[in-house]
C-alpha cells in the first residue's frame, strides 16, 4: 500500500495485522521507540484538529522521527493559490511521509497521487477519516474481544461525519455485523453509502430515537454535529441539541455496552458519564496515537524499496495515474461532471472529472 487514503485501502488481513502491531507497541513500546530514526512527518492541518494533529505528531516522536507541521492553511502557500498537486511534490522533497487534513473532499486522493512518499488521510472535508477508524477498531477489539457479531448504533451526524463513514467502509467486511443509524431525517447516511450497504448485504435500520436502540446495542458511537459543514446557520441551529446522552438515557444501554465518541463532543454525551465504566471515548483518544504508531512503520516499511528507487538528489516528477486499475476502461473522464461544491474538482485548476458508475471518483458524489 503506498497511501492510506480511506479505510478501504486496508485490506480485512492489514486491518488485522496493524491492530497486532499496535497491542505490541502497548505492550513493548521501547522495542519501537527508534524504529523511525531519521524520517520526517510532514502534519499538513488546513482545518482544525487536537487530537488527530498531536497524536500523529506524537506517534512519529514515540518511534523516534521528527515533525515539520503546517498548522493552517493561512500560513502554507495554499493561500496563496497552490495546487494540491504541487503541494504534494513540494512536501515530498523534505519529508518521508506525510498525513494531511483538507476541508476539500478528495484532496488527500490527489495529494497521495503526486507525492512521491506515502500520504495519509488525516481527514477530507466530510468524505472519510480513516486513521479516526482505525483508533475506533482499536478500541472495539480491546473492549468487546472481537470486530464480529455487533449490533452498533451510530448516532448524530451521519450525513457530515466523516469518522462514520469510514467506520462503516470497515465493518461492513466483518461478519455479523448490524447497524442502527440514529439521525434526524435532515442528517442520514449519503445515499452512496446506503447504496454500499445494500450492496454488500449488510443489515442496517434508520430510527430517530436513541432511546429506542439503546437497549439492544453492542457499541454505540455518538458524534457532534458539525457546524462547519452546513450551508445553512439556520438548519445548523434547528438541529443541534437532537440528541444529548444523560446518565437517565445510559440506565436503558446494556451493562456491557461499549460506549465511544471521536470527540470533540459539544453536549451530545453529558459529563456526569464520563466516570461510567462503559464510557471509552478517552481511551479512544489514546488508542489513536497507538495505531497511528502502527500506521506510520506499516506504511513507511510498504514503501522502502520504491522511495529508494528514486535517485538520490532528486526530485521525483511524473505524470499521476488517477485511474485506479480495477477501474481503467470503465472510468468516464469529463463526460460527467462532479457538481459537490466541496469537491476538489471545484478547486484544483486542472484536474479532470473523472465518474465511475456514476460517481466521481474523488468525493464519490453523484457526478451529472
Ligand atoms: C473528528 C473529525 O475531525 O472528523 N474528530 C477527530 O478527528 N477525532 C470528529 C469531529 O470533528 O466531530
Amino acid at each position: 500500500m503506498k497511501n492510506l487514503i480511506d479505510i478501504i485501502d486496508l485490506s480485512v488481513e492489514e486491518i488485522d495485522e496493524t491492530i497486532k502491531l499496535a497491542l505490541d507497541i502497548i505492550k513493548n513500546p521501547t522495542t519501537y521507540s527508534h524504529a523511525c530514526d531519521g524520517k520526517v512527518l510532514a502534519s499538513l492541518f488546513f482545518e482544525a484538529s487536537t487530537r488527530t494533529r498531536l497524536s500523529f505528531e506524537s506517534a512519529m516522536i514515540k518511534l523516534g522521527g521528527g515533525v515539520i507541521s503546517v498548522p493552517g492553511a493561512q500560513i502554507s502557500s495554499i493561500s496563496k493559490g497552490e495546487s494540491i498537486a504541487d503541494t504534494a511534490k513540494i512536501v515530498s522533497c523534505y519529508s518521508d511521509i506525510i498525513a494531511m487534513r483538507n476541508p476539500v473532499e478528495g484532496s488527500a486522493y490527489v495529494l497521495g497521487q503526486n507525492a512521491s512518499v506515502p500520504v495519509i488521510n488525516a481527514g477530507d472535508g466530510g468524505h472519510c477519516h480513516p486513521t479516526q477508524t482505525t483508533a475506533d477498531l482499536l478500541t472495539i477489539y480491546r473492549v468487546m474481544g472481537r470486530l464480529e457479531n455487533l449490533k452498533i448504533g451510530l448516532c448524530g451526524d451521519l450525513l457530515y461525519g466523516r469518522t462514520v463513514h469510514s467506520l462503516i467502509n470497515a465493518m461492513n467486511r466483518y461478519k455479523g455485523i448490524k447497524y442502527v443509524l440514529i439521525s434526524p431525517k435532515e442528517l442520514s447516511l449519503p445515499d452512496y453509502l446506503k447504496d454500499k450497504l445494500d450492496s454488500d448485504g449488510v443489515c442496517y435500520e434508520e430510527v430517530e430515537s436513541l432511546e429506542d436502540a439503546m437497549p439492544s446495542l453492542d457499541v454505540l458511537y455518538m458524534t457532534r454535529i458539525q457546524r462547519e459543514r452546513f450551508s445553512d446557520p439556520a438548519q445548523y441551529e434547528r438541529l443541534k441539541n437532537s440528541y444529548c446522552l444523560t446518565k437517565d438515557k445510559m440506565n436503558l444501554a446494556g451493562e456491557d455496552m461499549c460506549l465511544l465518541h471521536p470527540l470533540p463532543r459539544v453536549n451530545e454525551i453529558s459529563e456526569k458519564i464520563d466516570e461510567d465504566k462503559r464510557a471509552y471515548y478517552f481511551d479512544q483518544a489514546l488508542n489513536g496515537r497507538y495505531m497511528r504508531m502502527a500506521l506510520i512503520l506499516k506504511l513507511l516499511r510498504d514503501n522502502e524499496s520504491f522511495v529508494n528507487s528514486i535517485p538520490a538528489g532528486t526530485a521525483r516528477h511524473f505524470v499521476p495515474d488517477y485511474i485506479p486499475e480495477k477501474y481503467k476502461g470503465i472510468a468516464e473522464v469529463n463526460v460527467h461532471k462532479c457538481t459537490n461544491p466541496k469537491c476538489i474538482t471545484q478547486t484544483e485548476q486542472e484536474l479532470d472529472h473523472i465518474s465511475i458508475n456514476g460517481r466521481c471518483l474523488f468525493c464519490e458524489q453523484k457526478t451529472i
